[in-house]
């Protein structure tokens, strides 16, 4: 049989069972019944990308049938087998929609099934800044658990996004590998059909990022191809509807890589057969062109981005240390060089073997660094990224910073010979790897002894922070010469800038202005690009002639002209990895806001998703806008419109994480106290009427202010 031939035998089948599978839920719940996969805006997301249909209904379903139907034509022609893969793809996507009729849950864990739209926009960040540096899909047996594990294991170590299909889930969980999303292995589903959900998260990006118009299935081909760096590993023996699938990977432009021999024709730079499946890795990459930053560091366990989200349970914890408890810091100081000695790494105190097994105890590091282009402006930058660092050990967890950091180092990373010196090896890798532009010497001291960390955080850490913290709040939109352009995004967002200001840090949160500046610094020529203010056009809403033509010029001439502080005029852009959106509530005068995480209703009728399904894509959309968490108590949050006395209702959780702030703004501002309290929330109401009344009863300022369209 040509490849042709079982690349239409694998369409017809899975067609013929999709029809079988829609007819049967027609007849079992009538054509009215509703479709759609849970957490996503874009109803059954792979079709609605190709064609620009949304279906919602099995009635609709039904027809989208007929038109995939269209899609399968039979000529012996590369782009035949090209849509017959497609079709494949769009029926596989039907027969998964079907498994969530009802409110279903179809997947249980580890098997995750479909991917939520947050878990997309989540993903932004990592892959421009090539932390994720691509994404593998394993489909099928590998031929021995251990080879299966062992490929796993290399991408992960990689930092590469796994998606598991099919065998691969059980072989992995007969190893007793740890999986999920934070360790960045996914096992979809053991059906083949589960590959849809990978396939549904590319086309997704282009939506979300890319301002795709669904239904330009051309662009939407291009994107994936040029922008999502994913490719395929398929397991012998396939099958037909394998091979199908494989077409439509390749036409998404995902490579195939397989070790079955019999019966397959290879097709350069798609189709590859490696018959050893421990050069799948190196294969991969190179059929997909993925560079690997690699980072050697003399540690005996594994350091990846991967393992950035792994989480140690108290009962397999070796030892602790907990800045909320003891006294704990971590600190970047700037020295002379004379006085550093270049990795040097020294432990003052108890190492790991002389504490008790799951005991809490003290740490602090001190990391020095000098260098003639170094900045005490960048200390808090390259400290933030302790946290990262640490984390991407295999078996330590970190969370919190400054002296309230959390550190749990694994019975098995201890087990395998890693000591409180590792964590020296690390921090100075990194920094120096990172930040070699400021950083020319780097020396860490890792305090242990109690009565050193309780001195190291009272009379050296404390002062610095307090300092570092003035220093923050006078740093204002006004006193400072310059703003920065962040355009990182546009890996993804090829249109989209980010303008970012004292007072207005970048929507992902990840990038403040000393980030930018610190980013700046190490690169001149990289993302963050100086923006002069000295030609201002409208103070009110935040528009400079200069900033215009850097917007202009930095999104290929997509943006004439964007203000700083407004939602409703000249909005900034959003690419789509926004930690939040707010848009406008008409009935109170007031805006809504809702976080990436928050997975209910908000009182505007929409979801997370479908708030942020309105912006995206690098393009201007009054009314809504994406931010940073932090941006929320800004002075400067859409000032134009009246600033924060607009918020009427935010999720409780991420009230509580900027009520602080937000109150002492309002108190700044308006000389309102405890305002956060006036603010509607999802225990309070999740429709206007409802958050109506409740304004009215807190005498909530927006009430009274003008309407906003
Ligand atoms: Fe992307 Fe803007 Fe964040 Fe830069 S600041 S990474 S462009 S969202
Ligand atoms: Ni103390
Ligand atoms: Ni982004």
């Amino acid at each position: 049989m040509t490849l042709f031939e079982r690349v239409f035998n694998g369409n017809d089948a899975v067609y013929g069972l999709t029809e079988q599978a829609i007819d049967a839920a027609i007849a079992q719940h009538g054509e009215e019944k509703a479709v759609s996969f849970p957490n996503t805006a874009y109803c059954l997301p792979c079709y609605y990308a190709v064609t620009g249909v949304k279906v919602t209904n099995l009635k609709e379903l039904k027809e989208a049938l007929g038109v995939v139907k269209t899609l399968m034509t039979r000529e012996p022609r590369l782009n035949d087998a090209f849509m017959s893969g497609v079709a494949t793809a769009l029926c596989a996507e039907f027969i998964e929609a079907l498994k969530y009729i009802d409110g279903a849950t179809p997947y249980e864990e580890p098997l995750y099934g479909h991917l939520a739209d947050a878990v997309i926009r989540e993903l932004g960040v990592p892959l421009v800044t090539g932390d994720i540096p691509g994404v593998a899909v394993i489909l099928g047996s590998a031929p021995t658990v251990e080879e299966g594990v062992a490929l796993v294991k290399s991408y992960q170590a990689q930092g590469i996004l796994v998606t598991l299909v099919g065998g691969i889930c059980d072989q992995v969980a007969e190893a007793g590998m740890a999986t999920g999303a934070n360790v960045r292995v996914i096992p979809l589903g053991k059906d083949v059909t589960a590959v849809i959900h990978v396939v549904s998260v590319a086309l997704r990006a282009a939506l979300i990022f890319g301002n795709v118009t669904p239904g330009d299935a051309k662009t939407l081909m291009e994107y994936t191809m040029q922008r999502v760096p994913a490719f395929v590993n398929a397991f012998a023996p396939l099958d037909d509807v394998i091979v199908a699938c494989g077409a439509g990977a390749i036409a998404l432009g995902f490579p195939v890589i397989t070790n079955e021999t019999e019966n397959i024709a290879r097709v350069p730079k798609s189709l590859i057969v490696q018959e050893d499946v421990s050069k799948f890795n190196a294969t991969s990459l190179e059929a997909r062109d993925i560079k690997i930053k690699i980072t050697n560091i003399d540690i005996p366990v594994a350091f990846a981005s991967a393992f950035e989200g792994e989480i140690i349970r108290r009962g397999d914890m070796q030892v602790e240390f907990d800045g909320s408890r003891v006294d704990c810091a971590e600190l970047v100081h700037t020295v002379d060089a004379s006085e550093i000695e270049d990795h040097k790494i020294t432990v003052v105190g108890p190492e790991v073997d002389d504490m008790e097994l799951g005991s809490k105890n003290s740490i602090a590091y001190v990391v020095k660094v000098a260098g003639k282009n170094m900045q005490p402006d960048f200390e808090p930058v390259i400290e933030r990224k302790f946290h990262n660092y640490i984390n991407c050990i295999e078996g330590v967890y970190h969370t919190g910073q400054r002296d309230m950091q959390r550190i749990r180092i694994s019975k098995n990373a201890f087990a395998a010979g890693f000591r409180l010196k590792h964590i020296g090896e690390v921090l100075y890798a990194s920094v120096k790897n990172e930040f070699e532009a400021v950083v020319d010497k780097c020396e860490v001291i890792i305090y242990t002894d109690p009565a050193e960390c309780t001195r190291i955080r009272h009379e050296v850490a404390i002062p610095t922070f307090n300092k570092r913290d003035d220093r923050l709040n006078n740093l204002t939109d006004e006193s400072v010469d310059v703003y920065y352009s962040c355009i990182l995004c546009q890996a993804f967002s090829p249109s989209h800038v980010c303008v970012v200001t004292p007072e207005r840090l970048g929507l992902c949160g990840a990038v403040s202005w000393l980030d930018a500046k610190a980013t700046n610094e190490l690169d001149p020529n990289g993302p963050c690009q100086v923006i002069t203010k000295e030609r201002p056009i409208d103070e009110r809403i935040g528009e400079y002639e200069d900033v215009n033509e850097a917007v202009k010029r930095l999104s290929q001439g997509a943006l004439e002209d964007v203000s700083l502080y407004s939602i409703m005029e000249k909005p900034m852009t959003s690419c789509g990895c926004f930690e939040c959106i707010c848009g406008i509530e008409p009935f109170s005068n007031g805006v809504c806001i809702a976080n990436r995480e928050y997975a209910g209703m908000t009182p505007l009728g929409m979801t997370f998703p479908e708030l942020a399904s309105m912006t995206g894509g690098g393009v201007q959309t009054p009314g809504f806008m994406g931010h940073g968490k932090h941006f929320i108590a800004s002075k400067k949050f859409m000032k134009a419109e009246g600033g924060i006395e607009r918020i009427v209702w935010m999720p409780k959780e991420l009230k509580e994480f900027v009520a602080d702030r937000l109150n002492q703004t309002a108190k700044e501002l308006y000389g309102i106290d405890n305002f956060t309290d006036m603010i509607g929330d999802e225990t309070v109401a999740t429709d206007p009427e409802t958050l109506v009344e409740f304004l009215t009863e807190k005498g909530h300022p927006a009430l009274g202010m003008d309407p906003m369209m």
